[in-house]
């Protein structure tokens, strides 16, 4: 295992990962962490992350100094590395000429974190302090034109730091040299992989709730699917799912969860048919904010009603993954009010919070889903929004509406599966805005509704641009909802990025 001490970088998690990616299990934990912890923990390596503090401010981050003296090896990079010089009385400066980009580096020895590496190559710096003397043991490995010292290493301690970002892909060379450092240095084997990790979680989860019982609020979505998977193979019937279908899904995106999990996996799954409470309160509603409110709190409601019926549950599982993790992503549970996450359990009920995902990443968690054993339509599911379609039926949502947006996104969605676009387009949808306009079908006047497109592409949601999606596709598409779903007469493409339009209409 390779220990990550979190010293605030942005990155911090991304250093993690790409441990792991080398086949080498990584964990993240507080830069408070005590020697004798590390100890317990027994890594092969250690990696100081960076930090947006100055070694020199008043609350800056520290270490516990005896994590140098425990003989395992160490990689500073960029703060982490001014840390280690500073602690073994190398000299660190606060300089005027921040760097942040690209900058081209220079290998000064042979060293083995570079080993089969060209001489010069490009690396992310982001730093406002730099090393400007190496500790006495220490030798400077590279330099750059601002950063005199932007390699360091004292061999024989095992000691290393770098004041650029290996993790970051703009560093030509940083994944070899990140593999150097957990291969030949810490002597990693690289036979970590994604089994080894629901063997490891499937026992934590053992241990921690022993003979108690979790509670699961599944969506059908990625991330809560996968922990109710997870949580099942740990724990079997002592887990609860409750999946609220508020009548507000795609098509066939009830049947598929409830096959899933209540067939398929054989779950304790407690499926509420909600649809006509929810409705009920939609009705003559129009105006976007009020829908989503209406929705949200329904769905607390309901969820409530459930849970209050339920005995002695002691966990809550979430799906929150590491992007979610404001804090240092170590906390695997903490005590909440349960109305924070889930959106609002009863006052006073009080659970520990299960979170087995919460270090990885997204296309970790799809291959995590997939070896459990989940669909690939579940594990590749897009993001879907909690309201649902009642936000891509524009203005007041009545059941004939929601079919004809049921009916052309599942058009939609077949074609581009047909396509093989399905994985390329981050998110793609139908809306139906609340005009009419005429058409002509066969010789006939109509008067009818218009059928939005949306397809984006995007990161994480915060921003996106429209899919260029072939032309032919489109035409595919546009034909069969046209001839297919019936009050439809027109079919428009959203060619807007966000910003400025947002990705749902409402
Ligand atoms: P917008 O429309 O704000 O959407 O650009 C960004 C992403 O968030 C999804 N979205 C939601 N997800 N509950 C959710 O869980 C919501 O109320 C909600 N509203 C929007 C949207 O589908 C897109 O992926």
């Amino acid at each position: 295992m390779i220990l990550v001490l979190d010293f605030g970088s942005q990155y911090n998690q991304l250093i993690t990962r790409r441990i792991r990616e080398h086949g080498v299990y990584s964990e993240l934990h507080p830069h408070q962490i005590t020697a004798d912890e590390v100890r317990q923990l027994n890594p092969k390596g250690i990696i100081l992350s960076g930090g947006p503090h100055s070694v020199y401010d008043a609350n800056s981050f520290r270490c516990d100094p005896d994590i140098f003296e425990l003989g395992i090896p160490v990689l500073g990079i960029c703060y982490g590395m001014q840390l280690m010089a500073l602690h073994f009385g190398g000299e660190v400066a606060r300089d005027a000429n921040r760097e942040y980009g690209k900058a081209v580096i220079e290998l000064q020895h042979d060293p083995i974190l570079f080993k089969g590496t060209p001489e010069m190559q490009t690396v992310w710096m982001s730093h406002g302090d730099k090393v400007m003397q190496t500790p006495d043991s220490f030798q400077t490995e590279a330099t750059s034109r601002s950063t005199p010292i932007a390699a360091m290493s004292d061999q024989d301690r095992q000691l290393y730091g770098v004041q650029f970002h290996p993790e970051v892909r703009h560093s030509e060379y940083g994944q070899d040299l990140l593999r150097h450092f957990v291969y030949d240095v810490c002597g990693c084997q690289g036979d970590w992989t994604i089994e080894n990790f629901i063997e490891m979680e499937v026992a934590n989860i053992r241990s921690k709730v022993g003979d108690r019982k979790v509670l699961c609020a599944l969506s059908g979505g990625v991330d809560s699917s996968v922990v109710a998977a997870l949580i099942h193979k740990a724990i079997g019937k002592q887990l609860t799912c409750i999946f609220v279908d508020h009548g507000l899904l795609r098509k066939n995106e009830a049947e598929e969860v409830t096959r899933t999990f209540d067939d398929d996996f054989d779950m304790h799954f407690i499926k509420i048919d909600a649809a006509d409470r929810f409705l009920s309160k939609l009705k003559g509603v129009d105006d976007p904010e009020q829908k989503r409110k209406i929705i949200g709190n329904e769905f607390i409601y309901v969820f409530d009603d459930e849970a209050d019926k339920l005995k002695d549950i002691d966990f809550l599982a979430q799906g929150t993954l590491y992007t979610d993790v404001i804090e240092s992503g170590t906390e695997t549970a903490q005590t909440i009010k349960s109305h924070h996450n889930v959106g609002g359990l009863p006052e006073d009920m009080q659970f520990d919070l299960i979170e087995p995902l919460n270090t990885l990443f997204k296309d970790e968690v799809r291959e995590l889903g997939l070896q459990l054993g989940l669909p690939e339509n579940i594990v590749w599911r897009q993001p879907f929004p909690g309201p649902g379609l009642a936000i891509r039926v524009l203005g007041e949502v009545t059941e004939e509406k929601l079919a004809i947006v049921r009916e052309s996104d599942a058009i939609l969605r077949e074609e581009i599966a047909a396509a093989g676009l399905d994985r390329d387009i981050w998110q793609y949808f139908t809306v139906l805005p609340d005009i009419r306009s005429v058409g002509v079908m066969g010789d006939a006047r109509t008067y009818d509704y218009t059928i939005g497109i949306r397809a984006v592409t995007s990161v994480d949601g915060m921003t996106s641009d429209w899919a260029r999606i072939p032309w032919d596709v489109l035409e595919k598409i546009s034909t069969r909802i046209v001839n297919d779903v019936e009050h439809i007469n027109r079919v428009v493409y959203d060619v807007t990025s966000k910003p400025p339009a947002t990705i749902e209409w409402e």
